[in-house]
Protein backbone atom coordinates (compact mmCIF):
# COMPACT_ATOMS: atom_id res chain seq x y z
CA UNK A 1 0.00 0.00 0.00
CA UNK A 2 1.39 3.45 -0.93
CA UNK A 3 2.71 5.48 2.24
CA UNK A 4 0.89 8.77 1.25
CA UNK A 5 2.57 10.38 4.69
CA UNK A 6 6.62 10.04 2.69
CA UNK A 7 6.92 13.00 0.65
CA UNK A 8 9.74 11.65 -0.91
CA UNK A 9 7.76 9.60 -2.80
CA UNK A 10 4.20 11.43 -2.49
CA UNK A 11 4.53 14.89 -3.77
CA UNK A 12 6.09 13.95 -6.91
CA UNK A 13 3.10 12.45 -8.21
CA UNK A 14 0.83 14.44 -10.24
CA UNK A 15 -2.92 14.85 -9.13
CA UNK A 16 -4.21 13.66 -12.56
CA UNK A 17 -2.27 9.80 -12.19
CA UNK A 18 -3.22 9.62 -8.40
CA UNK A 19 -7.23 10.87 -10.05
CA UNK A 20 -6.77 8.38 -12.60
CA UNK A 21 -5.20 5.46 -10.30
CA UNK A 22 -8.47 6.58 -7.78
CA UNK A 23 -10.95 6.64 -10.56
CA UNK A 24 -9.97 3.39 -12.57
CA UNK A 25 -7.88 1.18 -9.65
CA UNK A 26 -4.38 0.23 -9.95
CA UNK A 27 -3.74 -0.81 -13.43
CA UNK A 28 -4.82 2.03 -14.98
CA UNK A 29 -1.50 3.47 -14.35
CA UNK A 30 0.52 -0.17 -14.52
CA UNK A 31 -0.53 -0.93 -10.27
CA UNK A 32 -1.65 -3.55 -8.75
CA UNK A 33 -5.06 -4.87 -9.14
CA UNK A 34 -5.78 -4.78 -4.80
CA UNK A 35 -5.87 -1.25 -5.84
CA UNK A 36 -10.04 -0.70 -6.51
CA UNK A 37 -11.48 1.15 -8.52
CA UNK A 38 -13.84 4.52 -7.52
CA UNK A 39 -15.43 6.23 -10.29
CA UNK A 40 -18.70 4.53 -10.27
CA UNK A 41 -18.90 5.39 -6.33
CA UNK A 42 -17.47 8.75 -6.08
CA UNK A 43 -17.96 11.76 -8.63
CA UNK A 44 -15.24 13.59 -9.71
CA UNK A 45 -15.62 16.06 -7.32
CA UNK A 46 -15.54 13.73 -4.55
CA UNK A 47 -12.22 12.45 -6.19
CA UNK A 48 -10.97 15.98 -5.75
CA UNK A 49 -11.50 16.02 -2.33
CA UNK A 50 -10.17 12.96 -1.89
CA UNK A 51 -6.78 14.28 -3.50
CA UNK A 52 -7.39 17.04 -0.98
CA UNK A 53 -6.98 15.03 2.00
CA UNK A 54 -3.91 12.81 0.49
CA UNK A 55 -2.34 16.34 0.21
CA UNK A 56 -2.13 17.08 3.61
CA UNK A 57 -0.78 13.93 4.71
CA UNK A 58 2.63 15.08 3.47
CA UNK A 59 3.48 18.78 5.99
CA UNK A 60 6.75 19.32 4.33
CA UNK A 61 6.24 22.13 2.00
CA UNK A 62 10.31 21.90 0.79
CA UNK A 63 9.15 19.16 -1.87
CA UNK A 64 8.33 20.75 -5.63
CA UNK A 65 4.78 19.22 -6.65
CA UNK A 66 4.82 16.45 -9.50
CA UNK A 67 2.88 19.09 -11.51
CA UNK A 68 6.30 21.50 -12.24
CA UNK A 69 7.75 17.83 -13.66
CA UNK A 70 7.37 19.13 -17.36
CA UNK A 71 8.29 17.18 -20.15
CA UNK A 72 12.15 16.81 -20.97
CA UNK A 73 12.41 18.67 -24.15
CA UNK A 74 16.07 17.03 -25.93
CA UNK A 75 18.65 19.21 -25.29
CA UNK A 76 17.01 22.22 -22.63
CA UNK A 77 17.56 21.64 -19.18
CA UNK A 78 14.65 20.95 -16.84
CA UNK A 79 14.24 22.53 -13.56
CA UNK A 80 12.39 19.89 -11.52
CA UNK A 81 15.35 17.36 -9.87
CA UNK A 82 14.71 13.92 -11.06
CA UNK A 83 15.58 10.23 -10.49
CA UNK A 84 16.00 9.13 -14.04
CA UNK A 85 17.97 7.35 -16.84
CA UNK A 86 18.07 8.69 -20.33
CA UNK A 87 19.74 7.86 -23.40
CA UNK A 88 19.85 9.89 -26.00
CA UNK A 89 20.84 9.25 -29.46
CA UNK A 90 22.35 11.92 -32.32
CA UNK A 91 22.55 10.62 -36.08
CA UNK A 92 23.56 13.29 -38.53
CA UNK A 93 20.88 14.01 -41.28
CA UNK A 94 23.62 14.39 -43.75
CA UNK A 95 26.88 13.76 -44.99
CA UNK A 96 29.23 11.12 -43.53
CA UNK A 97 27.37 8.77 -40.86
CA UNK A 98 28.31 8.87 -36.84
CA UNK A 99 26.26 8.09 -33.93
CA UNK A 100 26.99 10.07 -31.00
CA UNK A 101 25.06 8.56 -27.74
CA UNK A 102 24.58 10.00 -23.97
CA UNK A 103 23.33 8.52 -21.19
CA UNK A 104 22.81 10.73 -18.53
CA UNK A 105 21.94 9.23 -14.66
CA UNK A 106 20.02 11.43 -12.37
CA UNK A 107 19.38 11.02 -8.50
CA UNK A 108 16.96 13.36 -6.28
CA UNK A 109 18.85 14.63 -3.22
CA UNK A 110 16.19 15.46 -0.19
CA UNK A 111 13.81 17.50 -1.38
CA UNK A 112 15.62 20.15 -4.14
CA UNK A 113 18.63 18.74 -4.66
CA UNK A 114 19.92 16.72 -7.57
CA UNK A 115 23.01 14.53 -8.30
CA UNK A 116 23.47 14.07 -11.98
CA UNK A 117 26.44 11.97 -14.47
CA UNK A 118 26.60 12.09 -18.03
CA UNK A 119 28.40 9.66 -19.82
CA UNK A 120 28.91 10.31 -23.76
CA UNK A 121 30.17 7.81 -26.24
CA UNK A 122 30.81 8.19 -29.98
CA UNK A 123 30.95 6.27 -32.85
CA UNK A 124 32.18 7.64 -36.66
CA UNK A 125 32.75 5.62 -39.65
CA UNK A 126 37.00 6.25 -40.63
CA UNK A 127 37.81 7.55 -44.17
CA UNK A 128 38.84 4.21 -45.05
CA UNK A 129 35.00 2.74 -44.32
CA UNK A 130 35.97 0.99 -40.16
CA UNK A 131 34.58 2.66 -37.47
CA UNK A 132 36.00 4.37 -34.38
CA UNK A 133 34.54 5.31 -31.03
CA UNK A 134 34.89 5.19 -27.25
CA UNK A 135 33.81 7.30 -24.71
CA UNK A 136 34.07 11.24 -24.93
CA UNK A 137 34.19 13.80 -21.89
CA UNK A 138 32.37 12.37 -18.82
CA UNK A 139 30.35 15.61 -16.91
CA UNK A 140 29.24 15.62 -13.13
CA UNK A 141 26.47 17.89 -12.04
CA UNK A 142 24.85 19.13 -9.05
CA UNK A 143 21.08 20.81 -9.73
CA UNK A 144 18.97 22.79 -6.83
CA UNK A 145 15.18 23.77 -6.78
CA UNK A 146 15.68 27.42 -5.53
CA UNK A 147 12.26 28.66 -6.08
CA UNK A 148 9.18 26.36 -6.44
CA UNK A 149 4.75 27.60 -6.42
CA UNK A 150 2.12 25.28 -7.44
CA UNK A 151 -0.11 28.17 -7.24
CA UNK A 152 2.15 30.50 -9.94
CA UNK A 153 3.18 26.78 -11.64
CA UNK A 154 6.62 27.99 -11.46
CA UNK A 155 9.96 26.28 -10.96
CA UNK A 156 13.65 27.75 -10.88
CA UNK A 157 17.32 25.83 -10.59
CA UNK A 158 20.48 26.53 -10.53
CA UNK A 159 22.81 24.20 -11.63
CA UNK A 160 26.75 23.85 -11.46
CA UNK A 161 28.66 21.22 -14.07
CA UNK A 162 32.16 20.10 -14.75
CA UNK A 163 32.89 18.21 -18.04
CA UNK A 164 36.60 16.57 -17.56
CA UNK A 165 38.54 15.76 -20.29
CA UNK A 166 38.19 11.87 -19.87
CA UNK A 167 37.90 11.69 -24.23
CA UNK A 168 40.49 11.61 -26.70
CA UNK A 169 39.84 14.09 -28.95
CA UNK A 170 42.98 13.28 -31.33
CA UNK A 171 39.89 10.36 -32.23
CA UNK A 172 37.60 13.28 -31.88
CA UNK A 173 35.88 12.46 -28.70
CA UNK A 174 35.81 15.26 -26.00
CA UNK A 175 37.56 18.19 -26.24
CA UNK A 176 40.70 17.32 -24.05
CA UNK A 177 40.13 20.31 -21.29
CA UNK A 178 38.24 20.74 -18.37
CA UNK A 179 34.91 23.04 -18.42
CA UNK A 180 33.01 24.85 -15.69
CA UNK A 181 29.70 25.21 -16.85
CA UNK A 182 26.83 27.07 -14.92
CA UNK A 183 23.23 27.50 -15.79
CA UNK A 184 19.85 28.80 -14.33
CA UNK A 185 16.68 26.66 -15.26
CA UNK A 186 13.03 27.55 -15.40
CA UNK A 187 9.56 26.16 -15.57
CA UNK A 188 6.31 27.47 -16.26
CA UNK A 189 3.01 26.02 -16.72
CA UNK A 190 0.72 27.80 -19.17
CA UNK A 191 -3.41 27.20 -19.16
CA UNK A 192 -4.86 24.62 -21.39
CA UNK A 193 -1.32 22.03 -20.41
CA UNK A 194 1.04 24.38 -22.31
CA UNK A 195 4.11 24.70 -20.69
CA UNK A 196 7.69 27.09 -21.18
CA UNK A 197 10.82 26.18 -20.26
CA UNK A 198 13.96 28.11 -20.26
CA UNK A 199 17.89 27.67 -19.51
CA UNK A 200 20.95 29.82 -19.52
CA UNK A 201 24.16 29.81 -18.69
CA UNK A 202 28.25 30.31 -19.02
CA UNK A 203 30.99 27.48 -19.79
CA UNK A 204 34.45 28.48 -18.32
CA UNK A 205 36.63 26.47 -20.37
CA UNK A 206 40.31 25.95 -18.24
CA UNK A 207 42.69 26.66 -21.09
CA UNK A 208 42.85 30.82 -21.14
CA UNK A 209 43.26 29.58 -25.31
CA UNK A 210 39.71 28.57 -25.53
CA UNK A 211 36.93 30.99 -25.32
CA UNK A 212 34.41 31.02 -23.12
CA UNK A 213 30.56 31.19 -23.87
CA UNK A 214 27.26 31.98 -23.25
CA UNK A 215 24.41 29.46 -24.11
CA UNK A 216 20.78 29.94 -23.86
CA UNK A 217 17.55 27.78 -24.69
CA UNK A 218 14.04 28.35 -24.34
CA UNK A 219 11.39 25.88 -24.98
CA UNK A 220 7.16 26.11 -25.94
CA UNK A 221 5.16 23.00 -25.68
CA UNK A 222 1.77 21.04 -24.64
CA UNK A 223 0.76 17.93 -23.37
CA UNK A 224 -2.46 16.54 -25.10
CA UNK A 225 -3.54 13.18 -22.88
CA UNK A 226 -5.78 10.32 -24.60
CA UNK A 227 -8.79 9.09 -22.38
CA UNK A 228 -10.11 11.84 -21.15
CA UNK A 229 -7.23 13.49 -19.78
CA UNK A 230 -6.08 10.19 -18.10
CA UNK A 231 -4.27 8.10 -20.78
CA UNK A 232 -1.15 8.15 -23.06
CA UNK A 233 0.07 11.91 -23.30
CA UNK A 234 1.75 13.06 -26.01
CA UNK A 235 3.54 16.68 -26.03
CA UNK A 236 4.70 18.09 -28.74
CA UNK A 237 7.52 20.83 -28.52
CA UNK A 238 9.50 22.91 -29.96
CA UNK A 239 12.88 24.16 -28.71
CA UNK A 240 15.21 27.54 -29.95
CA UNK A 241 18.29 26.99 -28.97
CA UNK A 242 21.21 29.56 -29.04
CA UNK A 243 25.49 29.58 -28.00
CA UNK A 244 27.89 32.77 -28.78
CA UNK A 245 31.68 32.83 -27.88
CA UNK A 246 32.42 35.45 -25.67
CA UNK A 247 34.95 37.10 -28.16
CA UNK A 248 34.17 40.74 -29.75
CA UNK A 249 32.59 39.76 -32.96
CA UNK A 250 31.28 36.79 -32.19
CA UNK A 251 28.50 35.36 -34.03
CA UNK A 252 25.31 33.75 -32.60
CA UNK A 253 24.60 30.24 -33.56
CA UNK A 254 20.91 29.74 -33.75
CA UNK A 255 19.04 25.70 -34.36
CA UNK A 256 15.84 24.75 -33.93
CA UNK A 257 14.66 21.40 -32.65
CA UNK A 258 10.52 20.53 -32.90
CA UNK A 259 9.89 17.07 -31.57
CA UNK A 260 7.34 15.21 -29.76
CA UNK A 261 7.80 13.09 -26.55
CA UNK A 262 5.47 10.09 -25.66
CA UNK A 263 4.85 8.32 -22.71
CA UNK A 264 5.55 4.32 -23.31
CA UNK A 265 4.39 2.37 -20.44
CA UNK A 266 1.25 2.91 -18.39
CA UNK A 267 2.55 4.33 -15.62
CA UNK A 268 4.11 7.22 -17.50
CA UNK A 269 7.30 6.03 -16.27
CA UNK A 270 9.71 5.13 -19.59
CA UNK A 271 8.98 8.17 -22.28
CA UNK A 272 10.32 8.50 -25.81
CA UNK A 273 11.22 11.62 -27.63
CA UNK A 274 12.03 12.45 -31.52
CA UNK A 275 13.38 15.62 -32.78
CA UNK A 276 14.80 16.85 -35.82
CA UNK A 277 17.80 19.75 -34.92
CA UNK A 278 18.07 22.15 -37.57
CA UNK A 279 20.40 24.69 -37.74
CA UNK A 280 18.97 28.45 -38.53
CA UNK A 281 22.00 30.95 -38.73
CA UNK A 282 25.26 30.32 -40.15
CA UNK A 283 25.30 26.19 -40.06
CA UNK A 284 28.75 26.24 -40.85
CA UNK A 285 30.14 22.68 -39.34
CA UNK A 286 27.17 22.74 -37.81
CA UNK A 287 24.68 19.90 -39.51
CA UNK A 288 20.82 18.88 -39.35
CA UNK A 289 20.89 16.44 -36.76
CA UNK A 290 18.13 13.55 -35.62
CA UNK A 291 17.78 13.76 -32.23
CA UNK A 292 16.12 10.33 -29.84
CA UNK A 293 15.70 9.51 -26.28
CA UNK A 294 14.54 6.39 -24.13
CA UNK A 295 14.01 7.61 -20.94
CA UNK A 296 13.56 5.77 -17.36
CA UNK A 297 11.88 7.45 -14.43
CA UNK A 298 13.46 4.72 -12.16
CA UNK A 299 11.99 5.91 -9.24
CA UNK A 300 8.07 4.78 -10.50
CA UNK A 301 9.21 1.37 -11.16
CA UNK A 302 11.64 -1.08 -12.74
CA UNK A 303 12.08 -0.90 -16.53
CA UNK A 304 9.66 -3.78 -16.90
CA UNK A 305 7.00 -2.82 -14.52
CA UNK A 306 4.05 -0.75 -15.09
CA UNK A 307 3.47 -1.67 -18.91
CA UNK A 308 0.03 -3.36 -18.00
C1 LIG B 1 -10.43 6.08 -0.96
C2 LIG B 1 -9.59 5.07 -0.80
C3 LIG B 1 -8.30 4.93 -1.55
C4 LIG B 1 -7.54 5.89 -2.16
C5 LIG B 1 -7.79 7.38 -2.22
C6 LIG B 1 -6.41 5.23 -2.77
C7 LIG B 1 -5.43 5.87 -3.52
C8 LIG B 1 -4.39 5.23 -4.16
C9 LIG B 1 -3.45 5.87 -5.03
C10 LIG B 1 -3.42 7.35 -5.38
C11 LIG B 1 -2.58 4.94 -5.48
C12 LIG B 1 -1.40 5.15 -6.45
C13 LIG B 1 -0.14 5.40 -5.67
C14 LIG B 1 1.07 5.67 -6.53
O1 LIG B 1 1.08 6.63 -7.33
O2 LIG B 1 2.08 4.95 -6.36
C15 LIG B 1 -2.96 3.69 -4.87
C16 LIG B 1 -2.32 2.48 -5.06
C17 LIG B 1 -2.67 1.33 -4.41
N1 LIG B 1 -3.74 1.13 -3.56
FE1 LIG B 1 -5.15 2.49 -3.09
N2 LIG B 1 -6.49 3.88 -2.50
C18 LIG B 1 -7.62 3.66 -1.77
C19 LIG B 1 -8.08 2.46 -1.33
C20 LIG B 1 -7.39 1.28 -1.42
C21 LIG B 1 -7.86 0.02 -0.90
C22 LIG B 1 -9.19 -0.19 -0.20
C23 LIG B 1 -6.88 -0.88 -1.15
C24 LIG B 1 -6.78 -2.34 -0.84
C25 LIG B 1 -7.74 -3.07 -0.36
C26 LIG B 1 -5.82 -0.19 -1.87
C27 LIG B 1 -4.66 -0.75 -2.32
C28 LIG B 1 -3.73 -0.15 -3.12
C29 LIG B 1 -2.60 -0.85 -3.72
C30 LIG B 1 -2.19 -2.30 -3.49
C31 LIG B 1 -1.93 0.08 -4.53
C32 LIG B 1 -0.73 -0.17 -5.45
C33 LIG B 1 0.56 0.07 -4.77
C34 LIG B 1 1.70 -0.31 -5.70
O3 LIG B 1 1.55 -1.21 -6.52
O4 LIG B 1 2.75 0.35 -5.57
N3 LIG B 1 -6.18 1.11 -2.00
N4 LIG B 1 -4.07 3.89 -4.07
Amino acid sequence: MPDFTDCRFAVREADTDWHAVIRSGGPARGFSEIMPAFGEALSREQIEQVLGILRGFCRDRAWPRGELNLPRPLVTEKAFPEDEVVLTTKLPAEGEPAVTQEIVYEKRIGPRGQIEAKVPFAFARQPGGSWLGGVGDVALAYKRAILHSLSSGSIVSLTGEVKLPSGDPKRGLGKGLTIWETFATYGQLLPRDAFAQFQGGFEFPTRSQVHKAAFWRAVLGKTLTQDSGFGRAWSPMVELLAKRNLATGARIYWDLLPQMQVTLSRRQHIMFNFGVRLPVTEAGPRRTEVLFYLLWDWFDGGLLEGWK
